[in-house]
């Protein structure tokens, strides 16, 4: 019988993958019920709305967006989804495969549904060039990727040229593209994020819905909630800011000042209020205009400088801070005004950025459970389970205990696969409203985000009002930097001082300038809470910086490459914080190894340029550096790596990972340092990640820091445990690294020329394991330890200090098409060099710069978030696969002798120097100098247009 046989009745009746299956609301989102009714939760959801396509699905063999179909429309249909296409025997499609070896998912959460429509697009048309995947690509957004690696991938299968990545043999995993340890998960839709797993007790489970102030700054009363009871039997409690005992919460335990929930004041638009918890139909139903929550708005000053005003004017957003800086960032050395006054060559210029978002496609979900154990001593201990997508495990178990008043021992954070973070799911979200509301109902509660409440309550990207100015002498080097620019940091805390704190260190960027002045300020508003993302305030900073750089050689008649190379900082030299770079300062190398790019694409544009036409190209180049980890403070990580052995497995490797997986590669990167570090194949390596309970602290997946700080870790994790077991196998000390070590099923072996040992693993697990000698569980026969933490000295009052241990340096080409009639820019190619110290996974470190990159486009021509009016993926754009050019990747290895195997970090370097290499792109194609972003079209028309004006033709 087919499917279209199936006799009409009230389910509807739709062939899964396959197998007809019943479907019981004919109204309800295909999604929602392959999810909810199937359990097939590969198919994910990012928007609900038609435009993220991450819930693309197979009908009758054509890509939708299940979100947006309703059950009813699919009777007696074929859906394929992901789950449906690997072969029955678990073997992976082609696409599959060619997905893993080429690196085409990152943090997973758009991968299936890339996956479906490149199998409808091959399906149709098995041998597509280039702009037919482009095209056929196009409905669904990625925010790691790049795209390019996903394009690569899809045309791979379509040549019948699918090679799966290698297995490196016993200490070779360090700079092999070994296949991703999480890859098989991804693109199956295996992985569980925040919205794909329910509590043990999944029956008892509420559901959580989160009422938010419409207004930006407002007073606020809620009225009587008892005839909200008796009109909805199904709501079960209303939690509010008099629920939670210690209602603040910040990133900075000194600063807490963000209510779980508002109590009295709300102070942005999005800020939660109160929580609705219940049933999940009743609490969906419940219409918020029914609330008895009486608003009395207050004035919202949304800028920094009618902030700065409002405080003048005496009316502060906290007492505690009664100017309306949250704090300020300064470096000072050497004597800016003399310099200035003395130079041959000066450039000023200001520049403002606007908010940006995140935009990661798995908005904010989880749930918290109560759970009992046993501590120590064997009393009985409540505890509170959170299982939540985050990149911070430790701080999110150390702000729930405080927020509920409990010790952190009493809370265990689970994280979720995370579907993209970029520094956003740094601070807290779902997990103090879950944490809250569980603990005082004693019942499992689940909350997921929709797409505007997720970009109206997470924090941004902060919007910079900057100027500065940057002069050089006769001979074009560089003799002062004055920088000064105002954060708009919300009206919490989040990470403003880091922003504060980084911006002025980075400032005069990779240069060596002997008078610097930079001052920041992190200024309190009423606009969105502005956190952490992708550089921390740097790619501001670095818009304004590379702008003056340009401005220079050309007033110094210097090439602006050249001008650039002259002036990189190299090991030897003294920033402006007074810290000798020791090593592994390799800009210069990366220029160099842009050169022939540089001049091949100034010819082209020059070629092209010679006609007349509406089309103008141009190239510019932008250069960046970047502290890797975190600004003076404790920066530690620590990894504990086992060899155990078990009945299912035999012998093999544990590694205690909890450095978080956000997509960029730590499942993957710190268990081929760990493998190679003792000395055994990495294919013997299983591991832990994150779990508070089973994990040692790593940090935060933030500030590019887990392959440098976690990576020294899990390889001191590794050296610990091999020299234990070179010692248990009786050879000598002094022979550790000669010893090659190898894993049978019951027997670690050691070899040293012709001297074989051998050790019976099964053996010492049966007499570890007491009980007669059963083994059940993996018994853990030995580990070892790594701690690491970057040396550092704190900055003087004056900024003067060793900040980072380590730096990662970059230069990027950006050759542009811009249309002058319509102010449109079109991309054709980016060419990026990046001294990463080491690559440890090749693949993994171009997806890093592609996905960059992406990014970098994103908020040079059109990412700006306004609260109230971009808060959906409909207004609010991110690059699609067909904004991204073909990019073109040189990795310098110039080796940092503190970085494992010389490797420092690559995450937000990767994005820094691509908009202002576009904005010089620009300049260079039109003669246009845009001093503000994002350069939408209406932007540069108007700007073309005053250029005109004055008679200056492009
Ligand atoms: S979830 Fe369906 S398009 Fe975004
Ligand atoms: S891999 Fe595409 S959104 Fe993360």
């Amino acid at each position: 019988m087919t499917a279209r046989d199936l006799p009409a009745i009230q389910v509807v009746h739709v062939v899964v993958n396959g197998a007809v299956c019943e479907l019981g609301d004919p109204t309800r989102r295909l999604a929602d019920a392959l999810r909810d009714e199937l359990g097939l939760t590969g198919t994910k959801i990012g928007c609900h709305a038609g435009d993220c396509g991450a819930c693309t699905v197979l009908l009758e063999g054509e890509q939708v967006c299940s979100c947006i179909v309703a059950v009813g429309q699919c009777e007696g249909c074929a859906v394929t989804t992901i789950e449906g296409v690997a072969a029955a025997d678990g073997m992976l499609a082609p696409l599959q495969r060619a997905f893993v070896a080429h690196g085409a998912a990152q943090c997973g959460i758009c991968t299936p549904g890339m996956l479906m429509s490149a199998s409808a697009l091959l399906r149709a048309n098995p041998t597509p060039s280039e702009q037919n995947v482009l095209d056929a690509l196009a409905g669904v957004l990625c925010r790691c990727t790049g795209y390019r690696k996903i394009v690569e991938a899809v045309l791979a299968v379509a040549r019948g040229d699918v090679v799966d990545a290698p297995a490196p043999p016993a200490g070779a995993a360090v700079g092999a593209r070994v296949a991703r340890l999480d890859g098989r998960a991804k693109v199956t839709g295996a992985e569980r994020f925040g919205a794909d797993l329910l509590p043990a007790a999944a029956a008892s489970m509420l559901a959580m819905r989160v009422v938010r102030s419409p207004h930006p700054h407002a007073r606020f009363e809620v009225g009587d909630l008892a005839p909200l009871f008796a009109r909805w039997p199904g709501l079960v409690d209303v939690v509010a800011a008099a629920d939670v005992p210690h209602n603040a919460f910040a990133i900075f335990p000194d600063l807490r000042d963000q209510p779980v929930l508002a109590d009295g004041v709300v102070r942005f638009r999005g800020e939660a209020v109160l929580a609705l918890v219940g049933d999940a139909a009743a609490v969906d139903a419940i219409d918020v205009a029914e609330l008895p929550i009486r608003y009395t708005p207050l004035p919202a000053p949304q800028a920094s400088a009618d902030a700065l005003a409002a405080a003048e004017a005496g009316t502060p957003i906290h007492a505690r801070y009664p100017d309306n800086v949250l704090c300020r960032g300064r470096v000072v050395r050497g004597d800016v005004e003399a310099a200035l006054a003395g130079a041959a060559h000066v450039a000023a210029s200001s520049f403002a950025t606007r908010h940006v978002e995140h935009a990661y496609i798995e908005p904010e979900a989880g749930f918290a459970e109560i759970v009992e154990a046993r501590d120590a001593a064997g009393a009985v201990v409540r505890r509170v389970r959170v299982f939540a997508c985050t990149q911070t495990p430790y701080l999110d178990r150390d702000e729930i205990a405080s927020v509920l008043g409990i010790g952190p021992a009493q809370v265990h954070v689970v994280p979720s696969a995370i579907g993209g973070g970029f520094g956003g799911k740094l601070d807290l979200s779902v997990q103090p409203l879950l944490a809250v509301a569980a603990w005082k109902l004693g019942r499992p509660v689940r909350l997921v985000y929709e797409r505007p409440e997720s970009m109206q309550s997470s924090t941004k990207r902060h919007p910079a009002a900057m100027r500065a100015s940057a002069a050089c002498d006769a001979a074009g080097a560089l003799v002062a930097f004055d920088f000064a620019g105002d954060f708009n940091t919300g009206p919490y805390a989040s990470w403003g001082p880091t922003v504060a704190n980084r911006v002025p260190i980075h400032a005069s960027g990779p240069y060596r300038v002997a008078n610097v002045r930079a001052l920041t300020r992190a200024v309190l508003t009423h606009d969105s809470v502005a956190g952490a993302f992708r550089g921390f305030g740097v790619p501001q900073s670095t818009l304004l910086g590379e702008l003056l750089i340009d401005e220079l050689a050309a007033k110094s008649g210097i090439d602006a490459l050249e001008f650039r190379h002259r002036n990189a900082l190299a090991a030897g030299d003294t920033t402006p914080t007074g810290q000798v770079l020791r090593a592994s300062a390799g800009l210069r190398a990366c220029l160099d190894a842009l050169r022939p790019a540089w001049r091949a694409a100034n010819e082209a544009t020059t070629t092209f340029n010679a006609a007349q036409g509406p089309k103008r190209r141009g190239a510019g180049i932008a250069c960046m550096w970047y502290g890797i980890g975190n600004t003076v403070i404790a920066n530690p990580s620590s990894m504990r790596g086992a060899l155990c052995w078990s009945a299912a497995r035999g012998a093999h490797l544990v590694l205690y990972n909890g450095a978080q997986e956000i997509g960029q590669g730590t499942a993957t990167i710190m268990p081929q340092m760990f493998a190679d570090a003792v000395g055994l194949a990495l294919a013997c390596v299983e591991q832990v990640m994150g779990d508070t309970d089973r994990t040692a602290d790593a940090g935060k997946s933030s500030a590019s820091r887990q392959t440098f700080v976690s990576g020294n870790a899990a390889r001191g994790a590794g050296l610990d445990l091999r020299r234990q077991l070179v010692a248990r196998l009786g050879f000598d000390d002094r022979d550790d690294a000669d010893v090659a070590l190898a894993l049978e099923r019951d027997r670690l072996v050691g070899r040293l020329g012709a001297d074989v040992r051998a050790i019976d693993l099964h053996a010492l697990a049966r007499a570890q394991s007491g009980d007669g000698g059963r083994v059940d569980a993996a018994v853990e026969l030995f580990a070892g330890h790594g701690h690491f933490n970057p040396p550092t000295v704190p900055l003087d009052a004056d900024g003067q200090g060793v900040p980072y241990a380590t730096y990662g340096f970059a230069a990027q080409i950006a050759e542009v098409e811009v249309d002058v009639e319509l102010g449109t820019v079109t991309l054709l190619h980016v060419h990026a060099a990046h001294d990463v110290g080491r690559a440890i996974h090749p693949t993994l470190v171009e997806g890093q710069i592609h996905g960059g990159i992406a990014q970098g486009i994103g908020m040079a021509l059109m990412e700006e978030y306004v609260n109230g009016r971009t808060d959906n993926l409909h207004d609010y754009l991110i690059p699609t696969v067909g904004d991204v050019p073909p990019i073109t990747v040189h990795l310098i290895e110039d080796p940092e002798p503190l970085g494992p195997w010389g490797a420092k970090g690559v995450g937000e370097p990767a994005l820094v120097a691509t908009a202002p290499a576009i904005l010089n792109a620009i300049h260079a194609a039109t003669g246009v100098r845009m001093r503000e972003v994002p350069v939408t079209p209406a932007r540069l028309r108007a700007a073309l247009l005053a250029r005109a004006s004055e008679g200056r033709a492009p």
